[in-house]
Parts: C-alpha cells; sequence; structure tokens
C-alpha cells in the first residue's frame, strides 16, 4: 500500500519535528499537522522562523525548505483527516490531575477525542498510527471507539512509540537507532515502515505486536530515568566520601556492560515523559496487582524529588542557613539545553523551594521567555502570582540577572554558560560569592582561584 497523504494530530514537540522529518525524507507524501490551538499553527506558519513553537537546532531549516511544498500546519482538522491515508495520533498525555489515577495514570482524554473525530469523519480506510506514549493496551480502545462507527470504513492500527529527546529531535529523528512499529495488518505495518525506509536501512525497524510495542515505550523511559536516579544516589554519597561521581561515572561507563551515556549527575531529571512514563507504568503494574513491580519503579520518582529538594537544601544551607531577602541568579529555567521547553525542569521546584524561604530569584535562560517563567511558578499554585511577580525577576542577559546576587545555581547545561567571563561575574557578585553547579560544568580549581566558593553535585 502507498501512501501519499498524511496528517498529523498534534502540533507539538513531537507532531512537530517528526512530521518535517518525514515530508523531508518524502517529497512525493503531503504531510498535514493539525492542531486545535490556534495560535500554535499560527506560529508553525510565521513568515519569520524564530517564531515557531519550538526550539530544536535544525529544526527551523527543515521547515522553511519543507513548509508549502509537501509540509503543512492547519487547524481545519476534519479535512486533512478525510484526506490522508495514514494518520498519526501526536496528542499530549499528561498525567491525570482528576478522578481515578489522579497524579499517576495518564490523562487518555486528548486521544480517545482523536479516535472519535477520525471516526466521525473518516470516508475511507485509514492507517491510524498511536505516536504518543500510551499505556500498554490503549489501542484496544482506539480500535473499540473506531470500529464501532457503522460506517464500513476499515481502520487498521499501529504502535509507533517516538524515541527523540528534546535537544537533538532532528539529529534523533534523523538517525535513529530504531524504528518500532507494533501492529496487527502487515500491510499496514509495511506502508509505515515504507515510509522510515526512506532513510532508515530495514534492519533498524522493528515489527512486533502492539503491545510490546506500547510497553517498550514506557521502559525505554522508565530504564533511562533509573539509570540518572542511580548516578544521582551514588551521588550523595560521593559528597559524604570525597569520591568524585564524574569519576565513578567514567570508571563504571567504561565497562561496556554499563556504557558510557545517561550518567551525568545533575539536580534532577525534568521533562515532560520520564516522570509522566514511569507513574504510568506504576499505576499499571498497581492496577494488575504487581507490588513489587511498582515499589521498585517508584523509587526512581522518590529519588529524583530527593535530589532537588537536597539542591536547594544545600543551597539555603550553605548560605548561612537563610536566604531570605537574599538575590539566587538562577541561569537555565529549560529542563536541558537546547530545547525552550519547561516541563518538570528541576529548575521550577528548586525555585519553589528558594521562594517559600522568601528568596528574591533573577532567572536568565537563552531560549525560555519571560511568561512561560511565571506560568510555570504560578501553575504550581504555592503563592498568589503577584507575590510570583515581586520576588522573581526575569533577564534577557546574563549579567544584569548576576549582578549584586549571593549565590548563582546553574540549573541548565547551556552551552554559553561555559563561556561567560567568571571574573567579571565574580566582581558583579555580593562576598562571599557561592555558585552552585547543578550540571557540573564549570571547573572547580578555575573557580576557586576566581574567589568562588563552588560546590557542585557529587563533588
Ligand atoms: P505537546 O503538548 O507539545 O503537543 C501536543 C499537541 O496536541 C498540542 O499542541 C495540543 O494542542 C494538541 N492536541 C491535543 N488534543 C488535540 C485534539 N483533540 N485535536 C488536535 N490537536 C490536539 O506534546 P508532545 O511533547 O509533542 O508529546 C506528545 C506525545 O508524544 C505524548 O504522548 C508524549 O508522551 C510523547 N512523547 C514526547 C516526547 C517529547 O520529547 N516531548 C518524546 C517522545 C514521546
Ligand atoms: C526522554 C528520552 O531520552 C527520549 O528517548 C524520549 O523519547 C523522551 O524522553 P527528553 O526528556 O526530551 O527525552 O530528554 P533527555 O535527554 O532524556 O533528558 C531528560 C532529563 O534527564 C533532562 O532533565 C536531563 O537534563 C536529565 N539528564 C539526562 C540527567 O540529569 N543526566 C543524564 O545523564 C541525562
Amino acid at each position: 500500500m502507498k501512501i501519499s497523504k498524511i496528517c498529523c494530530i498534534g502540533a507539538g514537540y513531537v507532531g512537530g519535528p517528526t512530521m518535517a522529518v518525514i515530508a523531508k525524507m518524502n517529497p512525493n507524501i503531503q504531510v498535514t499537522i493539525v492542531d486545535i490551538n490556534e495560535d500554535r499553527i499560527a506560529a508553525w506558519n510565521d513568515e519569520d522562523l524564530s517564531n515557531l513553537p519550538i526550539y530544536e537546532p535544525g529544526l527551523a531549516e527543515i521547515v522553511k525548505e519543507t513548509r508549502g511544498k509537501n509540509l503543512h500546519f492547519t487547524t481545519e482538522i476534519n479535512k486533512a483527516i478525510d484526506e490522508s491515508e495514514m494518520i498519526f495520533i501526536s496528542v499530549n498525555t499528561p498525567t491525570k490531575t482528576y478522578g481515578k489515577g489522579k497524579g499517576m495514570a495518564a490523562d487518555l482524554k486528548y486521544v480517545e477525542l482523536c479516535a472519535r473525530n477520525i471516526a466521525e469523519v473518516a470516508t475511507t480506510d485509514k492507517i491510524v498510527v498511536e505516536k504518543s506514549t500510551l499505556p500498554v493496551r490503549t489501542a484496544k480502545a482506539i480500535k473499540s471507539i473506531l470500529h464501532n462507527t457503522g460506517s464500513g470504513v476499515k481502520f487498521d492500527i499501529l504502535s509507533n512509540p517516538e524515541f527523540l529527546a528534546e535537544g537533538t529531535a532532528i539529529e534523533d529523528l534523523l538517525s535513529p537507532d530504531r524504528v518500532l512499529i507494533g501492529g496487527e495488518s502487515e500491510e499496514a505495518i509495511e506502508a509505515l515502515a515504507n515510509i522510515y525506509g526512506s532513510w532508515v536501512s530495514q534492519d533498524q525497524i522493528l515489527r512486533t505486536n502492539v503491545w510490546s510495542s506500547e510497553l517498550s515505550k514506557l521502559t525505554a523511559n522508565a530504564f533511562l530515568a533509573q539509570r540518572i536516579s542511580s548516578i544521582n544516589a551514588i551521588s550523595e554519597l560521593c559528597e559524604k566520601t570525597e569520591a568524585n561521581v564524574s569519576e565513578v561515572a567514567k570508571a563504571i561507563g567504561m565497562d561496556s556492560r554499563i556504557g558510557p551515556k545517561f550518567l551525568n549527575a545533575s539536580i534532577g531529571f525534568g521533562g515532560s515523559c520520564f516522570q509522566k512514563d514511569i507513574l504510568n507504568l506504576v499505576y499499571i503494574a498497581r492496577s494488575y496487582g504487581l507490588n513489587e513491580v511498582a515499589d521498585y519503579w517508584e523509587q526512581v520518582i522518590t529519588l529524583n524529588d530527593h535530589q532537588k529538594r537536597r539542591f536547594s537544601d544545600n543551597l539555603i544551607s550553605t548560605l548561612y542557613n537563610t536566604v531570605s531577602g537574599k538575590k539566587i541568579a538562577m541561569l537555565g529555567w529549560a529542563f536541558k539545553k537546547d530545547t525552550n521547553d519547561t516541563r518538570e525542569s528541576a529548575a521550577i521546584y528548586v525555585a519553589d523551594h528558594l521562594l517559600n524561604e522568601q528568596a528574591n530569584i533573577a532567572v536568565y535562560d537563552p531560549k525560555v521567555p519571560s511568561k512561560k517563567v511565571y506560568g510555570d511558578l504560578d501553575y504550581l499554585a504555592t503563592r498568589s502570582e503577584d507575590e510570583n511577580k515581586e520576588l522573581v525577576e526575569t533577564f534577557d542577559n546574563p549579567y544584569d540577572a548576576i549582578k549584586d546576587a549571593h549565590a548563582v545555581a546553574i540549573m541548565t547545561e547551556w552551552d554559553e554558560f561555559k563561556t561567560y567571563d567568571w571574573k567579571k561575574v565574580y566582581d558583579l557578585m555580593k562576598k562571599p560569592a557561592f555558585i552552585f553547579d547543578g550540571r557540573n560544568i564549570l571547573n572547580k580549581d578555575e573557580m576557586a582561584e576566581i574567589g568562588f566558593e563552588y560546590s557542585s553535585i557529587g563533588k
């Protein structure tokens, strides 16, 4: 089966970059990305590519090359669904904030709405692809909704989870470690495999059953997050024993069975995926009565929360047990470098702890706009919006953020932080001048030589 028109529902961090790459690599396929969010679609269509809603290295260039040719962004959802042979569901699946499974289970309302939308408007046979990360056995619910329309339209359902990481999305999409396709219909699987086959070798395209594919995505994220919590647990022990976590990470990472990646100790992992997907895994395990399995994975989150709390507690105790009225400059608000995404960023929680102690926070991030910083803190609802405005200030220039600060906290490993004139930073700050390096990106000896009181994670 040859596909000539694709629709993707959801123009977010996954839908946008994934479809841009599919369009670039398949010039003969028309790719239309739809979304209910009019502002987001308008931003994707903005002439000025610096206004795209998502910042990813290399993304703007691909959008420039394909947009208006075979890549389109629109809010005309029904039309795009009906015209396409293949529909990707790439909408958000956040942790539920209400009802059964609140705080644990994935909220599938947006996915279900998509399935109902497809069922309602489709007049020709479709392949429906789950691109969102979904609990194992979600395809069953989607199938049930699609197959009960009575319209006679045939739907094949595939699971095709996305493994890209933000900040390296384009690189990850262009050279994936593997592409995973789960499904029942061989014809549908091969139709999707052909699309990826334009740039991915066939032996890197795994074909599995739907349930293995759905569960593999949750498992991959759980394993990756587990590595970070493992090294973060060791970082605390390093601080007590004068071992150095970077040296430990290097030593264990050279064991080919362990491998060197994902062993950077940090203030804790953030992002929209790890916590949500582990909570979901825990919820699923518990719902099958697998309490030991659930408890095991839950510890990954417990340790991560501990790491964030530990960072702010250490900052407060080092600053003579009070930060009240003191200016703390935070460098980085995004959950990692090279993205403007702040979802579940550790910076939000650390700032919240410090604000509870009446600190004044000055935030600088190269890509995160001021309104997002306030939006993240207001969303926590720990204090009023007016209080957040009063205690938090955002800056377009790092040196302005740092001026007269008692401490600098490095929250995100943006490359530009390494290139700052740290002597100048020292001169601008109150003395003693403290640096809390939450990402281990600066050189300890160099900082000490300038005069800083420098501390980093696990050293
Ligand atoms: P996102 O919030 O950036 O984008 C989702 C988009 O879907 C939003 O723009 C929203 O308006 C739109 N939407 C919601 N319901 C809709 C509907 N009924 N019709 C049309 N549009 C609708 O989310 P994301 O980060 O792109 O994540 C999407 C999915 O991919 C999630 O399941 C996530 O777990 C998974 N995932 C994310 C990443 C990542 O790095 N962000 C990586 C792999 C997988
Ligand atoms: C993750 C998965 O990597 C990706 O495969 C999946 O598709 C989506 O979830 P993402 O959350 O975008 O991607 O970024 P990732 O690079 O995994 O980083 C997640 C968090 O872990 C960030 O806060 C990062 O700073 C932190 N991290 C990562 C560490 O603290 N130490 C590390 O060694 C690696």
